[in-house]
């Protein structure tokens, strides 16, 4: 089943409960936190104060996105904070296995993100323990920015190779996504369409947040 993860990275943050009302309405399944920490990418944004506000206005499921140096460090803290899922960058730290199993020994999901220029091959030995993938489609550290193009054929090649080992691991992708190339995308092999300006800087979020999972919806049928 396809899922919509709205980054609030768009939304209004002196209005974030209020923006985080509309794409639960619109019935989007993760909502996609972007926690920036000025060295891993150039932007700095929220960490785990904000996020535990969050977990008290909202039943939705938390999609943490760490764009941070050595996410080991944070791993209990985010969690402790209300995450339910924990992303963190392969390119981040030299022990990506030992990140995965801390953020499992705090009964959360686990995923792994590669950066538009990593390879799949850097992360092919942790599929079996990973429950998601994210493939970023911009460079992190900003919205708004534009889908680059070849990493159509990168979600493909993964999706080639969830399905050759016989998992079951999320695909999703991250940057520049929107309602024109939504389906293609799908139709590619990703399952959870991170969409921040394309929902926050639309006219009504919440109506476009159920356009989309409908559009979805009918494609996957
Ligand atoms: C970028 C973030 C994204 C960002 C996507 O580094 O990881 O989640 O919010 O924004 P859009 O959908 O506007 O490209
Ligand atoms: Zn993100």
């Amino acid at each position: 089943m396809a899922k919509i993860a709205p980054s609030i990275l768009s939304a209004d943050f002196a209005r974030l409960a209020e923006d985080i009302g509309k794409v639960e309405r619109g019935g989007a399944e993760y909502l996609h936190i972007d926690v920036m920490d000025g060295q891993f990418v150039p932007n700095i944004t929220m960490g785990p104060p904000v996020i535990r506000s969050i977990r008290a206005c909202t039943e939705m499921f938390l999609d943490v996105h760490l764009m941070i140096d050595k996410p080991e460090r944070y791993i209990e803290a985010f969690a402790a904070a209300g995450a339910d899922l924990i992303t963190f960058h392969v390119e981040a730290t030299p022990h990506a296995h030992r990140v995965l199993q801390s953020i499992h020994a705090q009964g959360l999901k686990a995923g792994i993100v590669l950066n538009p220029g990593t390879s799949l091959e850097t992360i092919e030995y942790l599929l079996p323990d990973l429950d998601l993938v994210l493939l970023m489609s911009v460079n992190p550290g900003f919205g708004g920015q534009s889908f680059i193009p070849q990493v159509k054929a990168k979600i493909q090649a993964l999706r080639a190779m969830v399905e050759g080992m016989g998992l079951t691991v999320e695909i999703q992708v991250d940057g520049g996504v929107n309602r024109e190339n939504l389906l293609d995308l799908q139709a590619a092999g990703a399952d959870v369409f991170v969409m921040g300006s394309a929902i926050f800087n639309s006219e009504d979020p919440e109506q476009t947040t159920r356009d989309v999972r409908e559009m979805l919806a009918l494609q996957g049928k």
